[in-house]
C-alpha cells in the first residue's frame, strides 16, 4: 500500500523471563498471557469488574460500563473515594507502619512517611482545603516541587471530591495562567520555591505573575520549602504550616460517584490551546492499579521508584494513585539526575535498595552520555526490574539500560500509554513476555489495541499504519474539560469507531507493536513514508552518538529529505567524516532511502519539559525557515537559539 509507513528496521536479539522471575511472577508465561489476553478481549466487562473488585467501594455498581461512542461510563452507580482506596485500606494490618513515601530532596534532606502518617497528613491538608471554602467538584490548581506535599495535596482534593490539577513545577505563569483560565480554578497550593540542579525555581513568584489580571482565584496555599522571602497577598494568600494548626486530622472519606472527575491534566507539547484531559474516579483508579500490579509484578517488600514528576500523567498514574492503592513502598526525588554529580540516582537506588525503576529513555540517554562510570561506582544489585515510559526507545539505549543499569538480570517493561489513556495499555508482562529492545510487545488485557490503514482497515504484519484502540477502557479520557467537540474531534473522528491515539506503530510478525513515531512527524522520501523512531535508532546506533532526531524538509525531487540533528557522546569530534561514516550507517542499518540528505551536529537538542524532542520546530529550522511556531513547552530557549545561530 502506497500511503502505509514502510519499516526497515530489524531487530533480532529477544530476551526470554528468566526461569527464576517466571515463577515468581503473576503471569509466568507467554501462553498465560495469550489465554487470559483473549478471555479480557472477548469479555472486557468481565475482566475489569474483577478487577475493580480488589478495590474499596463504598457501594457496588449496578453496571460495569455504558458506552454512547465516543462517551464511556465505567462502574455505573458505584461509589468510592481514590484517596481511601490509596490510604485508609492499608492501615489495618502491617501495612499501617510501611513506609509509603521515601523522599530525598535535592540539597539532600531525607524524609519518611509510613502509611499511618501519609493518611494522617492528607486528611489534615483535607481539612484545610475544606476549611478554605473548597468543595465538592471545585477545580484546585497544584504548582509544587517534587515534595511529599504535593502528592499530599493531590490526595487531600481527591479525599472531598475536589477536582484537581497539577502545573508542572517547571512551567511558566504564563502556563499557569492559561490552565487557571481554562479550568476556573479558584485556589492555588503552591510551594514558595523548590530546588534545581543547585538553584532555587521561585514557584510562589510565578503564581503572583499569573494572577496579576483578572482570575478566579480567591486562595493560594504555600507550602514552605525553600525559605525564600516571598510576597504574602493579605487576604489572599495562606502559609500551609499554620493552617494545619487549625484542623484535626478526622476527615472521614465521603464515597463519590465513579464517573466524578478526579483531576484533569494539561497535555504538553502540542500547538495552540493546552487540551484539560479529564479523568475520573472508579475507572481511573481501577487501571491504575490493575497495571501496577501486573506490569511491575509489585510485591510487598519492593521499593518501587517511578522518577517522573507529578506534572505528568506518569506521575500522577505511577507516582502516587497506582503504587499508593497497591500498598506500596514508593521513593520520590524532588531535583535532578546529575546533581551535585552524574550519579545521583545510581546513589539513590544503592541507598534505599530500590527494587523497580521507572524512568524515560530522555534520561537514558542522558546518562550514556555522561559515561559508564558513574553507574558503575555504586551497587545496583537491589534492582529487579526497569521500566521506561515517554518514547520510543532507541534499541541501543535499551541495550545499555539492560547491560548498565540492570547487570543483564532485569527484564524491561517498556510501557506505551498517554495522558490521554490514563494507564498503561500495552507493555510486557515481566515473568511472562519476551521482550526485543526497542518494543512495547503486546497490549495488556482488555486493551483492543490494533494498526489500521487511512480507511480504518487493520493492516498486515510489519505494515505501518495508524494505532487505535477499539473498545473503550477503565480509564479512557472522558473528554477534553470544557470542549466536547474537541474531543470528538481528536481522538474519535480520525478513525471510524476507534480512539486514535496519533502514533504511527507496526506489529512484527510475533504481533509486537513498534511505535515509529507521531503521524504528524511522518517522513515521506521519494514516495516511501518513514517513521522518525526508526532513523533515529539507527543513528544512536553508531557508537559517536548520543541522540539523534530526525524531520523532513521540502525537496523538490524526493519531496521530502532526511535532515538529521545528532549530539554526540562526551568527548566525540563532529567531523565532516563523521557525518559521511554516519549516513553510511544509517543507509546500511536501514536501506539507501533512509539515508540523510544532510546532517547536523548540535550541543543539545530541543525538548519538552518532559523530554520530548519537539520535531516541529527542528522541521522548521530544516526548511530553511525561522522558527515561528509555539515555543511555549520548550524547555530550553537557548537550545534553539543556539541552533539557530549554527545556521547562520
Ligand atoms: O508518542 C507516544 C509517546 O508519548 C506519547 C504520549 O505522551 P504523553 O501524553 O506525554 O504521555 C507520556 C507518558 C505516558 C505517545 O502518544 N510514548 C509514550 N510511551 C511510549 C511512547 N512511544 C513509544 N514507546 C513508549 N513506550
Amino acid at each position: 500500500m502506497s500511503n502505509s509507513i514502510e519499516s526497515h528496521l530489524v531487530e533480532k536479539r529477544v530476551f526470554k523471563p528468566t526461569r527464576e522471575f517466571a515463577k515468581a511472577a503473576r503471569i509466568g508465561s507467554l501462553a498465560d498471557y495469550r489465554r487470559l489476553y483473549e478471555a479480557s478481549i472477548k469479555q472486557p466487562e468481565k475482566f475489569w469488574a474483577a478487577q475493580a473488585g480488589e478495590l474499596r467501594w463504598q457501594q457496588k455498581w449496578t453496571k460495569v460500563l455504558e458506552w454512547k461512542p465516543p462517551f464511556a461510563k465505567w462502574f455505573l452507580g458505584g461509589k468510592l473515594n481514590a484517596a481511601e482506596n490509596c490510604l485508609d485500606r492499608h492501615l489495618v494490618g502491617p501495612r499501617r507502619n510501611k513506609a509509603a513515601i521515601i523522599w530525598e530532596g535535592e540539597p539532600g534532606e531525607k524524609r519518611t512517611l509510613t502509611y499511618h502518617q501519609l493518611h494522617r497528613e492528607v486528611c489534615k491538608f483535607a481539612n484545610v482545603l475544606k476549611r478554605n471554602g473548597v468543595k465538592k467538584g471545585d477545580r484546585v490548581l497544584i504548582y509544587m516541587p517534587l515534595i511529599p506535599e504535593a502528592a499530599i495535596a493531590m490526595l487531600a482534593c481527591a479525599r472531598i471530591g475536589a477536582v484537581h490539577s497539577v502545573v508542572f513545577g517547571g512551567f511558566s505563569s504564563e502556563s499557569i495562567k492559561d490552565r487557571l483560565n481554562d479550568s476556573g480554578a479558584q485556589v492555588v497550593v503552591t510551594a514558595d520555591g523548590g530546588y534545581r540542579r543547585g538553584q532555587t525555581v521561585t514557584l510562589k513568584q510565578n503564581v503572583d505573575h499569573a494572577l496579576e489580571g483578572n482570575t478566579a482565584v480567591r486562595r493560594v496555599i504555600v507550602f514552605r520549602r525553600a525559605n525564600l522571602d516571598i510576597h504574602i497577598e493579605e487576604g489572599r494568600d495562606v502559609w500551609w504550616h499554620r493552617e494545619m494548626d487549625y484542623v484535626n486530622a478526622t476527615c472521614p472519606p465521603a464515597g463519590f460517584d465513579s464517573e466524578h472527575p478526579l483531576f484533569i491534566l494539561y497535555t504538553s507539547g502540542s500547538t495552540g490551546k493546552p487540551k484539560g484531559i479529564l479523568h475520573t474516579t472508579g475507572g481511573y483508579l481501577t487501571s491504575a492499579h490493575t497495571t501496577t500490579k501486573f506490569i511491575f509484578d509489585l510485591r510487598e517488600d519492593d521499593v518501587y521508584w517511578c522518577t517522573a514528576d507529578v506534572g505528568w500523567i506518569t506521575g500522577h498514574s505511577y507516582l502516587v494513585y497506582g503504587p499508593l492503592a497497591n500498598g506500596a513502598t514508593c521513593v520520590m526525588y524532588e531535583g535532578a539526575p546529575n546533581w551535585p554529580e552524574p550519579d545521583r540516582f545510581w546513589e539513590i537506588i544503592a541507598n534505599y535498595g530500590v527494587t523497580i525503576l521507572y524512568t524515560a529513555p530522555t534520561a537514558i540517554r542522558a546518562f550514556i552520555k555522561w559515561g559508564d562510570e558513574h553507574p558503575a561506582k555504586h551497587d545496583l544489585t537491589s534492582l529487579r526490574l526497569l521500566g521506561t515510559v515517554g518514547e520510543p526507545i532507541n534499541p541501543e539505549a535499551w541495550m545499555w539500560f539492560r547491560d548498565k543499569i540492570g547487570g543483564g538480570r532485569c527484564p524491561i517493561v517498556d510501557t506505551w500509554w498517554q495522558t490521554e489513556t490514563g494507564a498503561i495499555m500495552i507493555a510486557p508482562l515481566p515473568g511472562a513476555t519476551p521482550t526485543k529492545p526497542g518494543t512495547a510487545t503486546l497490549p495488556f488485557f482488555g486493551i483492543d489495541a490494533a494498526i489500521v490503514d487511512d480507511q480504518g482497515r487493520e493492516v498486515g504484519p510489519n505494515e505501518g499504519g495508524k494505532l487505535v484502540v477499539r473498545k473503550p477502557w477503565p480509564s479512557m479520557l472522558r473528554t477534553i474539560f470544557g470542549d466536547k467537540a474537541r474531543y470528538k474531534k481528536t481522538y474519535w473522528s480520525e478513525v471510524k469507531g476507534c480512539y486514535f491515539t496519533g502514533d504511527g506503530a507496526r506489529r512484527d510478525k510475533d504481533g509486537y507493536f513498534w511505535i515509529v513515531g507521531r503521524i504528524d512527524d511522518v517522513l515521506n522520501v521519494a514516495g516511501h513514508r518513514l517513521g522518525t523512531a526508526e532513523v533515529e535508532s539507527a543513528l544512536v546506533s553508531h557508537p559517536s552518538v548520543a541522540e539523534a532526531a530526525v524531520v523532513g524538509r521540502p525537496d523538490e525531487i524526493k519531496g521530502q529529505g532526511v535532515v538529521a540533528f545528532v549530539t554526540l557522546r562526551e568527548g566525540e569530534i563532529p567531523t565532516n567524516d563523521l557525518k559521511e561514516k554516519l549516513r553510511k550507517h544509517v543507509g546500511h542499518a536501514i536501506g539507501p532511502i533512509a539515508k540523510p540528505d544532510e546532517i547536523r551536529f548540535a550541543d543539545a537538542l530541543p525538548k519538552t519539559r518532559s523530554g520530548k524532542i519537539m520535531r516541529r520546530l527542528l522541521k522548521e529550522l530544516a526548511g530553511g525557515g525561522s522558527v515561528t511556531g509555539d515555543t511555549t513547552t520548550l524547555e530550553d530557549l537557548g537550545v534553539l537559539a543556539k541552533l539557530v545561530k549554527r545556521d547562520e
